[in-house]
């Protein structure tokens, strides 16, 4: 290969954490107009690998040439310097800030030695402008939504003017409609010269966006092929090393009787007029693109929003409205779309977070007692094969996907009669996804109620027993089973039908 357009070059590049190797003698090329993407299994090493490359560690071995020329990747500012832009998995936002004090962040205008106001908002402007981000630059990025968020941290990189541009996981918060544009930004930006690296789960993405995939294996750089050479159950085999098993569950009993009863609520501005019902052993899945107020309805099922109006029943009982403890009293538990911000702490052990919702009934006569349940968390953590297989890891220390697990595994430990899932699989591995939906399955197969939120279309329609559309703060619509197909539920989200019959 000639030297020219090669952008950026690893060899042998090794990064140890203590008592993981966590990347393992890795060599890439990646050039000039082109997306590359990496692939693999979570924990595999590919956010490890592009912290790397983004200036995180100052104690990898190996060498890295940006443009030809060999440099020492020891720091973030040197990673900018010369052109290497990341956008990380977990957003690097802060969120009582503005977006526009987020996206200059470091190089905020100034004049007369003053902050430039009108300067800064214009050149925000621009910034979102460019992504066709809608958004007021002075609102605080603690109000606004997740993929809102991840938009903006998409045009702080770019602000930067990068010729080398990571990202890592950067549409797990976006609806299709969002990939869409997002991937408009990338082609353009690829067609300008710059050399994009891409990691995704999603190897659908992956085989419309890249030009050439990497695959990784336990730090291991495995295969480089080019895509037009690859299929998917190529790339699945060489990521877990052999073949894949059914991905969706096979469900047992067929569900019973209704039991939990959601009766004209309305939080205004959010949601309106909502009903629906949902019976033991069933998943009820919602559908619906971001921001048409799913996750907004479920914070206020759990009683963590307030309502303005309607009721909502379990077993005959009327919960009180916005009451959070007497909701996971009454045994409805919430797994959040937002682990890192809602779900976990990271600071804390596996353990302790698993634990988390049942420390109530850990205590006896106000002893704790966290012993009796050492057997349950050994078997959540095996059954969903959270790696390492460590209760005392900590939790932040685990790889993104193995997070999203040890948030589940929460829930499970709480044995909840009404379990609501937001994205239950954001960020999860092709295996790992199995194992949560055969997980959820179970769960509804042994008699409880589960409300299934997610923009995954595969994984909604091959769970739910039924489906409703969420549009515009309003339920829209409900198919049954075998009715439910992926192309029916994305076009009554786009509003393209009218509404959908059974
Ligand atoms: N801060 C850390 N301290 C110790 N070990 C870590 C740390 N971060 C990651 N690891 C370990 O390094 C390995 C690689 O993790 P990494 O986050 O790079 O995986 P990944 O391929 O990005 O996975 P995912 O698809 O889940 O995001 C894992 O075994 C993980 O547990
Ligand atoms: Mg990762």
């Amino acid at each position: 290969m000639s030297e020219v357009g090669v952008a950026l070059e690893l060899r042998g590049v090794s990064k140890r954490y203590p008592g993981t190797l966590a990347v393992d003698g890795v060599d890439l090329t990646v050039l000039a107009g082109e997306v590359h993407a990496i692939v693999g299994e979570n924990g595999a090493g590919k956010s490890t690998l592009m912290k790397t490359i983004a200036g995180s560690f100052n104690d990898y071995s190996g060498e890295i040439l940006v443009n030809t020329k060999e440099v020492a990747l020891h720091s973030p500012a040197i990673a900018r310097s010369v052109g290497i832009g990341m956008i990380h998995q977990e957003l690097s936002l802060a969120p009582p800030l503005s977006v526009a004090e987020n996206l200059l962040a470091g190089r905020l205008p100034k004049r007369f030695g003053l902050l430039d106001r009108r300067r800064t908002i214009s050149e925000s402007r621009r910034l979102l402008e460019q992504i066709g981000l809608n958004l007021d630059p002075n609102v605080r990025v603690e109000e606004i939504s997740q993929h809102e968020a991840q938009l903006v941290e998409i045009a702080k990189t770019l602000g930067n003017r990068p010729c080398i541009l990571v990202m890592d996981e950067p549409t797990s918060s976006l609806s299709r409609d969002e990939v869409g544009r997002l991937f408009e930004i990338i082609r353009r930006l690829r067609n300008q010269g710059l050399a994009i690296i891409y990691i995704s789960h999603h190897l659908s993405e992956v085989f419309e966006i890249a030009d050439r995939v990497t695959v990784m294996r336990d730090g291991r750089k495995v295969a480089m092929k080019e895509i037009a050479e690859a299929t998917p159950a190529q790339i699945v085999e060489m990521m877990i090393g052999g073949m894949v098993s059914d991905l969706y569950a096979e469900r047992a009993a067929a569900p019973g009787e209704y039991r939990f009863r959601v009766t004209g609520l309305t939080r205004w501005g959010f949601f309106h007029e909502v009903s629906f019902s949902v019976r033991k052993g069933e998943i009820f899945g919602i559908g619906g693109l971001s921001g048409s107020g799913r996750s907004e309805l479920a914070r206020s099922l759990c009683g963590i929003d307030p309502v303005d109006a309607g009721t909502i029943e379990l077993d005959g009982r009327r919960l009180k409205p916005s009451c959070y403890r007497e909701a996971i009293e009454a045994g409805i538990a919430y797994l959040t779309e937002d682990r890192k911000q809602a779900g976990l702490a990271l600071r804390m052990t596996m353990a302790e977070n698993a634990l988390s919702a049942v420390i109530p009934r850990l205590c006896r006569l106000g002893v704790y007692l966290p012993g009796r349940w050492r057997d349950r968390l050994t078997e959540l953590i095996s059954s969903l094969r959270v790696s390492p297989p460590d209760p005392g890891a900590e939790t932040g220390s685990l790889s993104g996907g193995n997070q999203q697990k040890v948030l589940l595994a929460k829930w499970l430990a709480a044995g909840p009669e009404v379990l609501i899932l937001d994205e239950p699989t954001r960020g999860v591995d092709v295996g790992a996804k199995g194992i949560i939906h055969r997980a959820i399955a179970k769960l509804a197969d042994d008699g409880k109620s589960v409300i299934l939120i997610s923009s995954d279309l595969p994984e909604l329609v091959g769970l739910s027993d039924r489906i409703a559309i969420m549009r515009k703060g309003r339920l829209i619509g409900e198919m049954a089973g075998t009715d439910c197909a992926e192309e029916a539920v994305l076009l009554a989200a786009n509003g393209e039908v009218e509404m959908l019959k059974t």
